[in-house]
């Protein structure tokens, strides 16, 4: 794919997400929300404890929050945090976190919803593109990611980009939505089906 595709899917990517940020009671080409974040499993006690401005804005593949443990002190990445769900969930185990996003939108809410759980002095958010990440190396213990890969052509850039800034033998969890067939190749090649 070239740097030219990239770059419009890219831009699609961001305006797409920002929408659900700034209006996620608008109609949107995938599911968002609360019923979302209730249907891939999410507990609804566990919902109504987080602002509901995170909650109505979920827009991930899966509960990662059921998969994922950290001990306090930890060191955690949650890598297109969007408005946050995953990021306060982890925040509160005591770990300390930064929420990575390429969407303004999507980090205001988030950093509102860090401001509002009283978890500024732990959990930061960061405007960064997932294949570019300004860490060291071995920054974290761990990395979260709730469907970020199937959105970005350069995923080999993304996993190169874990593997530097996880230290060794640090952790991945990750949700993502996976073909169960191989795409045709004309379905491969035509950008308005990467996405909609
Ligand atoms: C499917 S949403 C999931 C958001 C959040 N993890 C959740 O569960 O609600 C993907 C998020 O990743 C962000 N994103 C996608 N590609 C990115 C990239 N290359 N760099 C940084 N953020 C990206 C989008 O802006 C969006 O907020």
């Amino acid at each position: 794919m070239d740097h030219q595709t990239i770059e419009q899917l890219e831009r699609k990517v961001q305006a797409a997400y920002s929408a659900i940020a700034q209006e996620p009671q608008a109609r949107h080409s995938f599911p968002v929300g609360r019923a979302l974040a209730e249907g891939v499993g999410y507990p609804a006690d566990q919902l109504d404890s987080l602002p509901s401005s995170t909650v109505e804005s979920f827009c991930g593949v899966s509960n990662l929050a059921a998969l994922f443990e950290l001990e306090p002190g930890e060191r955690f990445l949650d890598l297109g945090c969007g408005a946050g769900l995953d990021l306060l969930l982890a925040g509160r185990s005591g770990a300390h976190g930064v929420g990575v996003d390429f969407s303004d939108a999507m980090l205001e809410k988030a950093r509102l919803a860090v401001d509002l759980t009283g978890l500024s002095e732990t959990v930061r958010l960061l405007k960064a593109d997932a294949w570019n990440l300004p860490f060291p190396e071995a920054s974290f213990n761990v990395a979260l990611i709730n469907g970020l890969f199937n959105l970005n052509p350069q995923r080999s850039a993304i996993f190169h980009e874990l593997s530097r800034v996880l230290q060794p033998g640090g952790r991945l969890y990750a949700a993502e939505i996976v073909l169960e067939e191989p795409l045709h190749q004309s379905d491969r090649e035509d950008q308005s089906n990467w996405f909609r």
